[in-house]
């Protein structure tokens, strides 16, 4: 008999053997940033998340400066929308301007942008629509306007969510042309069409008006096509690839960190941290632990970014 409880029989040992540990920059804190003033909406399923207009973001910027955190991803929510999602690719957009504030105000932040169109266009989908529709090569310009819109502002990643096809490519030689060959690409790349964005969508104002997504997200039955998804994300260019949502897509991830040689990243979504965040609140369960097992979890299967609601909260519990 082997005994594996020598290694396991005090603290000391075990904190040795720990194979997996969490660091403050594995996570990158999705903010959503509305327009209007003085603004400080909670999000009704998201306990302790927050819609912050420009002039009150400083509340949660000092706390992601003081956590030290790998970055944050920003969310715009525009007033005004329309079909083509202007506001997604306007000068002054919401996004625009954050990505303004925080650049002069906390230039040592990193700035993740996601670049999708479903927050600021009218029908509510990721992409441009005719009739039922979803178009694809159409949106295509839309996304690439948006991402260089962006990058001139200041952000200093891309991340495109929208899930259309030849979206990285698009991107890549978009940012190339603008100047910003030093641009990071992170592609939702296996994004799944998923129950687990409901909260999100609340937050963002971005549920689809007619249908549903799963003409562009992806079918949560297939795990052979996530890697096709991955494969061709990283054809095209994508210097980091995804797998969204977290928990009950941890295989994926597993099988793309065995299968692929480039930086991988998961999304904890918004309805994993409201599941999370109702049990604690009722007593259920023990919030710190629950989350730093699920965090654990996610670096142990494979990724190297962990974008979470959790993160300011988990960087205080790291010890
Ligand atoms: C926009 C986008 C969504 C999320 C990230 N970017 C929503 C969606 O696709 O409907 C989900 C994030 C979350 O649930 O926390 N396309
Ligand atoms: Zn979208």
């Amino acid at each position: 008999m082997y005994r594996f409880r020598r290694l396991r029989q005090d603290g000391r040992i075990r904190s040795i053997m720990q194979e997996t540990r969490l660091h403050p920059k594995d996570f990158i804190y999705p903010i959503f940033v509305t327009e209007g003033e003085n603004i400080r909406n909670p999000v009704e399923s998201m306990p302790g998340v927050y819609q912050y207009s420009i002039d009150r973001l400083d509340e949660i910027l000092v706390r992601v400066k003081e956590a030290d955190i790998g970055g944050v991803m920003l969310f715009g929510i525009p007033t005004q929308k329309d079909p083509q999602g202007s506001q997604a690719y306007a000068e002054d957009g919401i996004t625009q301007r954050a990505v303004r504030y925080m650049k002069e105000n906390y230039p040592e932040i990193y700035i993740v942008v996601d670049i999708c169109l479903c927050e600021y266009t009218s029908h509510g989908h990721c992409g441009m629509v005719c009739g039922e529709e979803i178009l694809n090569d159409e949106t295509l310009p839309f996304l690439v306007k948006m991402a260089v819109s962006l990058a001139e502002a200041g952000a200093d990643m891309a991340a495109p969510s929208d899930m259309m096809d030849g979206r990285v490519a698009a991107i890549r030689e978009g940012l190339d042309l603008a100047g910003f060959t030093q641009m990071p690409i992170m592609a939702y790349s296996a994004k799944f069409a998923s129950a687990y964005y409901g909260p999100f969508r609340d937050a963002a104002h971005s549920a689809p008006e007619f249908g549903d997504r799963k003409s562009y997200q992806m079918d949560f039955a297939n795990g052979q096509e996530a890697l096709r998804e991955i494969a061709a994300d990283i054809e095209e260019g994508a210097d980091i690839v995804m797998v969204k949502p977290a928990l009950a897509y941890l295989d994926v991830l597993k099988e793309a960190a065995l299968t692929f040689d480039v930086p991988l990243a998961v999304y904890n979504v918004s309805g994993e941290y409201a599941m999370v965040k109702a049990a604690a609140a009722n007593g259920w369960i023990d919030e710190k632990r629950i989350v730093t097992e699920n965090l654990t979890a996610m670096k142990r299967a494979g990724a190297k970014v962990i974008i979470t609601y959790h993160a300011l909260d988990a960087v205080g519990w790291l010890g």
